[in-house]
């Protein structure tokens, strides 16, 4: 999916958060955003989704060139944009499967058979190392934080996203997790080429797994600095201050 966002500016409970952010991602690439705690990364993941307490006051977000400021949170799901969240949520009372089923039936995409659902899920759920105990219970609700990741990733893959939005993937998941979680994203890319990924990140642990084509700094609003990997390494060894001192 190609997704353009054009000097963007977004407020949070009247104060602004971003500013004049300019940013373009083509099918099949994948993008990371880093940036310091609070430099507004989550902002940026929710304002994509289309959340409404993030008010976009300036700019556009295009999805293959047409705004899709006016489009609700659902409708840009059945686009296929899909955030992993940060801190994933729970829903007491419905099920992880009955879950991933609805939203699925509300994309009205090919039709499924309730059989050949079953069956890509469980297969899903074998390959993240889910235990499929999981799939029958409250969603998310006394899971540990990696296991949360883990069955958002399983939502993620079945709803088979065009544009996949990770705001720290790694946080919660242990090393092993990240691992399997990553392993099982780069197997979706390689079989789905026209999927674009911006991964969100103040680590440079998971960009050692799902290797970015260029790496973007977030700081004061906007972006301010792109390059590739070799940028994020650059941060790793230097940090973020040391790291804007030198010009790219
Ligand atoms: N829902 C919200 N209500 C009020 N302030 C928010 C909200 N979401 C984010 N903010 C503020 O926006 C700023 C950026 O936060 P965030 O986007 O979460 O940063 P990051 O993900 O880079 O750590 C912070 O000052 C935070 O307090
Ligand atoms: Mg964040």
């Amino acid at each position: 999916m190609d997704i353009e966002l054009k000097d963007l500016e977004v407020e949070v409970d009247d104060k602004k958060i971003l500013n004049g952010l300019n940013l373009k991602i083509k099918k099949g690439e994948i993008h990371a955003i880093m940036g310091p705690n609070g430099v507004g990364k989550s902002t940026l993941s929710r304002v994509i989704m289309g959340y409404p307490d993030y008010k976009v006051i300036n700019g556009d977000i295009l999805v293959s060139s047409k705004s899709i400021l006016e489009m609700p949170i659902n409708k840009r799901s059945n686009l296929g944009i899909f955030l992993v969240y940060q801190n994933p949520i729970s829903i007491d009372g419905i099920t992880e499967r009955e879950l991933i089923k609805a939203s699925l039936d509300s994309k009205n995409d090919e039709k499924k058979t309730l059989y050949e659902f079953v069956l890509d899920l469980e297969h899903n759920a074998d390959t993240l190392e889910i235990d499929k105990k999981m799939l029958h219970r409250s969603f998310n609700i006394g899971a540990s934080g990696g296991e949360k990741k883990k069955n958002e990733i399983l939502w993620a893959l079945m709803l088979k996203p065009k544009f996949l939005i990770l705001d720290e993937l790694d946080s919660g998941l242990d090393v092993d997790s990240l691992k399997v979680v990553s392993e099982t994203i780069e197997e979706y890319l390689k079989e789905n080429k026209d999927v674009s990924v911006l991964i969100i990140t103040h680590y440079t642990r998971i960009l050692d797994y799902l290797k970015p084509d260029f790496v973007h700094v977030l700081k004061d609003g906007k972006i301010v600095k792109d390059g590739d990997f070799s940028l994020a390494k650059l941060i790793e060894k230097n940090g973020y201050n040391q790291s804007f001192d030198i010009k790219g």
